[in-house]
């Protein structure tokens, strides 16, 4: 019998009247031996064109929130830093071709995948630092990051439309998810002024967490790990590359997708014990 079935079938017996099981839940729960409090890094930037030099964070999110009408949010992020270097630099920045990153608006051309801002400031990291371990954890940390805090918190010095949006927690690095979560704690439609107004201040949150972020690495100050999540820090124990059960490449929140059935929940950490 493959293991879903039997998966199935242990539900239908918890539903069949197995209620004292719900004690066994947590008796075998393996230890987690994941690292999650904050870790410094040891960064030594290697040979690169693409030089940085320390950007003032809220004029960062200034630029990104003036240059998002010519582009949207991810060409704006990266608008936001690039234009800053190709002044302070010059070359190569000054015939960066910035215009690529309009692709990324509505989470890659209006699919609704991954949000721009943040594919922006990946994509930043990506020019500027050329480590891919490091490259992989700054991006995780701001991706935690925008999943978890209230956002937009950015206020312009001068509003681009006379709003002020209210704060949502997104649980997700999606457009689509992000948006809409945003739409239903706000009321109001995705195709409305108040929500690109919201995406417009995000860019803004986004550019200046990038920044600092920047500025933190090239001084050998940056900390990651600041926001971990505990239930990804959970079900990666088993199912990430060092579980028994290593069968997922991922590091989003787990729980904007899946909600635990009543079958895991009583019988995945026995399963775990006796498998291989
Ligand atoms: C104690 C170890 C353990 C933990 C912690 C754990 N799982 Fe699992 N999970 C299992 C086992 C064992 C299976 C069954 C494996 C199989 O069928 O191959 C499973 C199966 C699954 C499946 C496929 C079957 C189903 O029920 O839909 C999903 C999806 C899943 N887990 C998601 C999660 C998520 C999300 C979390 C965190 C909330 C999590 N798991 C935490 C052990 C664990
Ligand atoms: C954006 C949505 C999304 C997120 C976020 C997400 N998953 Fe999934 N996951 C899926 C989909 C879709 C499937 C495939 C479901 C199916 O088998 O039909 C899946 C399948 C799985 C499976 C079953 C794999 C198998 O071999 O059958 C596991 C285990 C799992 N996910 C764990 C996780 C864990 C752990 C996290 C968080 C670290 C996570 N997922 C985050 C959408 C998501």
């Amino acid at each position: 019998m493959d293991r879903r079935k039997a998966f199935k079938i242990a539900a239908g017996a918890v539903a069949a009247g197995g209620a004292g099981l719900f004690t066994l839940t947590t008796a075998f729960k393996p230890e987690i031996k994941f690292e999650n409090t904050p870790q410094k890094i040891d960064f030594k930037q290697d040979e690169n064109n693409w030089k940085y030099s320390g950007l003032d964070p809220f004029v960062t999110a200034e630029l990104a929130y003036k240059y998002y009408s010519e582009g949207s949010c991810m060409f704006a992020t990266v608008k936001s830093v690039i234009s800053q270097l190709a002044e302070i630099i010059g070359e190569p920045y000054k015939s960066f071709p910035i215009h690529l990153f309009k692709y990324g608006h509505g989470g890659v051309g209006g699919y609704g995948s991954v949000c721009g801002t943040l594919n922006g400031a990946a994509a930043l990291i990506g020019l500027l630092i050329t480590d891919k371990s490091v490259q992989d954890k700054m991006i995780a940390d701001i991706f935690r990051w925008y999943e978890k805090e209230p956002l937009p918190a950015f206020n312009p010095n001068t509003q681009a439309y006379n709003y002020v949006p209210v704060k949502s927690i997104s649980n997700s690095v999606l457009c689509h998810a992000s948006n809409t979560n945003w739409c239903k704690t706000a009321g109001l439609k995705v195709d409305s002024k108040e929500r690109k107004e919201r995406c417009r201040r995000m860019t803004a949150d986004v550019s200046m967490k990038l920044a600092t972020s920047l500025n933190e690495i090239f001084t050998n100050t940056y900390l990651t790990n600041i926001q971990s999540d505990e239930t990804v820090n959970t079900c990666v124990t088993c199912h990430g590359n060092e579980g028994k059960v290593n069968n997922t490449a991922v590091k989003m929140s787990c729980n904007s997708c899946h909600s635990e059935s009543v079958a895991h929940r009583v019988f995945a950490d026995i399963h775990y014990k006796v498998m291989d």
